[in-house]
């Protein structure tokens, strides 16, 4: 997150090598980022895009299959002329860490691409690979010296999700990776950071007077993140059976929101500041043990069911999927933070797929009013004081609070202010990566992860694999396709005495 002037301006030139060109995430959302960077001109002048796939493939195949992609993603109407521009800037190299040979071809091609297109030699290397991809192609770039930053020129790495599996393997990737370059050099990339609304959690918080005051342990009863989404797993079983809901969504997009809730005010409104505060919120995340991760995880596996008119077949019979499989579909956790602001302030999460409704928000609830002088009237009970941060599929915040029923008697019922980004600001949909992509070309890392952070993150949640691992299907339940996910979810909440917010 640049300021506004900085983001007028267009990033260096370069050349933007992806890793994995062939694949899904980028014919879905790397080249509609690219496309709408280049409707918005925020890209280089001098700029090419190299494709590296592990197969020779003629570039005319190459740029067909991404147009295709782009049709089918683009997040708003395709202009012909900048998409030909775009993909004619694309060139299919091929290169694959098992031989090492094609790195050193690969270099030597690259090399005299950029001579031609006048790039300055500064380089973009995005791997939209599978995660066990990413050392090994690292291993071969830092061989042939591609990530070298020499006579001026810059040299950066995107690294995608999901970063380790556990804190021990991210903790082996990252030194890994720390061999061949420097932190500075590594963006690991979290693509809830480029959702506008996770961006303004910020701006609410520390442009405005009026909630930092209250936004602490004597105010803030406790604070819900739900992330939960209709999609089944569809094709992505074989991915999806060996991670579940936990890794594939807590470390990393939920405890974004998370920390960006619950993080100190940085000093600085830069990179090192902000990104600081973040992972000392997700350090102070107390480590559970796992008798106390067990208590406080609830998991649950989808069975079929109807959404709207769509069927999901069970998720046990779903391809690639095993079908005596203990893969947690949905995940509810509590966690506490130790530190002298959220103290005895529980945090509440919960992620899953097949539910009734998508919604992603974080919702703070306030404590009750401390006296309770309409106990003699016939409201006894008030309605909750909820602050409600809505990133999808609303965007925007809602404040809910008590007033007085237009009567002659008093009564009260909870009413809702709201703001809606759309309300206020034309913005056209975006993917959430061309902020992303766009700021790595500027340098500038504030929304990507340190490695501190992301090391925390898989500390926090350690507990919580290791008691599910030697639990194995004791304490997993079932729940319908479509409905709000399994009754243990509840449960979590119910014996604190509270509740989840009702699915909108
Ligand atoms: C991805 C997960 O990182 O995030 C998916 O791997 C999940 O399983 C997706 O569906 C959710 O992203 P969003 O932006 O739709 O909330």
């Amino acid at each position: 997150m640049t300021d506004a002037a900085s983001k007028q301006k267009k990033p260096d030139p370069c050349s933007f090598v992806i890793f994995g060109v062939t694949g899904d995430l980028a014919h879905r959302l790397v080249i509609p980022a690219l496309y709408n960077l280049a409707a918005t001109d925020l890209l280089p002048d001098k700029f090419c895009i190299v494709g590296i796939a592990r197969k020779a493939m003629p570039n005319e195949a190459l740029r067909d299959s991404l147009m295709k992609g782009l049709r089918e993603f683009a997040t708003r109407p395709v202009d012909d002329a900048i998409a030909k521009r775009l993909l004619e800037c694309v060139t299919c190299i091929a290169a694959d860490p098992k031989d090492p040979a094609s790195f050193d071809r690969m270099r030597e091609q690259l090399e005299r691409l950029e001579a031609n297109r006048a790039t300055g030699g500064n380089r973009l290397f995005y791997l939209a690979t599978p995660p066990g991809a990413f050392a090994p192609i690292a291993r071969e770039l830092g061989r042939t010296e591609l990530l070298k930053e020499d006579g001026g020129a810059w040299r950066r790495l995107i690294v995608e999700k999901p970063f380790g599996t556990d804190l021990e393997s991210a903790k082996a990737l990252n030194n890994e990776l720390l061999k061949i370059v420097d932190e500075h050099q590594i963006y690991r990339i979290d693509h809830y950071l480029g959702k506008e609304t996770v961006q303004n959690i910020l701006v609410l918080r520390f442009a405005n007077g009026m909630f930092e005051p209250i936004w602490n342990r004597n105010h803030i009863d406790h604070v819900q993140i739900t992330v939960d989404e209709k999609l089944g797993v569809g094709h992505r079983g074989s991915f999806y059976d060996a991670t579940g809901a936990l890794r594939d969504m807590v470390p990393n997009h939920l405890f974004q929101l998370l920390s960006l809730v619950a993080m100190e005010p940085p000093i600085r409104f830069d990179a090192h500041s902000v990104r600081s505060e973040k992972a000392d919120v997700l350090a102070a995340i107390q480590t559970q043990s796992e008798t106390e991760a067990l208590r406080n995880s609830v998991r649950g596996q989808y069975q079929g069911g109807k959404i709207g008119d769509a069927e999901i077949e069970d998720y046990r019979t779903t391809e690639d999927v095993k079908p005596d499989s203990t893969t947690e579909t949905y995940v509810a956790l509590k966690l506490t933070i130790d530190n002298w602001r959220w103290a005895g302030v529980p945090f509440y999460l919960r992620t899953g797929k097949a539910l009734g409704v998508k919604r992603t928000e974080v919702a703070i609830k306030f404590k009750q009013a401390p006296f309770a002088m309409f106990r003699d009237t016939p409201v006894d009970r008030l309605s909750q004081n909820y602050l409600v941060i809505s990133v999808e599929p609303t965007e925007g915040i809602t404040l809910q609070f008590n007033t007085k029923v237009p009567g002659p008697v008093i009564s009260i019922d909870g009413v809702e202010m709201k703001f809606r980004y759309k309300d206020y600001f034309k913005a056209e949909p975006s993917t959430g990566y061309e902020t992303l992509i766009y700021d790595c070309m500027i340098g500038d890392n504030i929304l990507f992860q340190r490695a501190d952070s992301v090391e925390a993150g898989w500390q926090a949640v350690q507990p919580f694999l290791d008691a599910w691992k030697k639990a194995g299907a004791k304490g997993l339940e079932t729940y319908k396709a479509g409905s709000e996910g399994p009754a243990c979810g509840d449960e979590l909440l119910r014996r604190d005495g509270r509740s989840w917010r009702k699915l909108g």
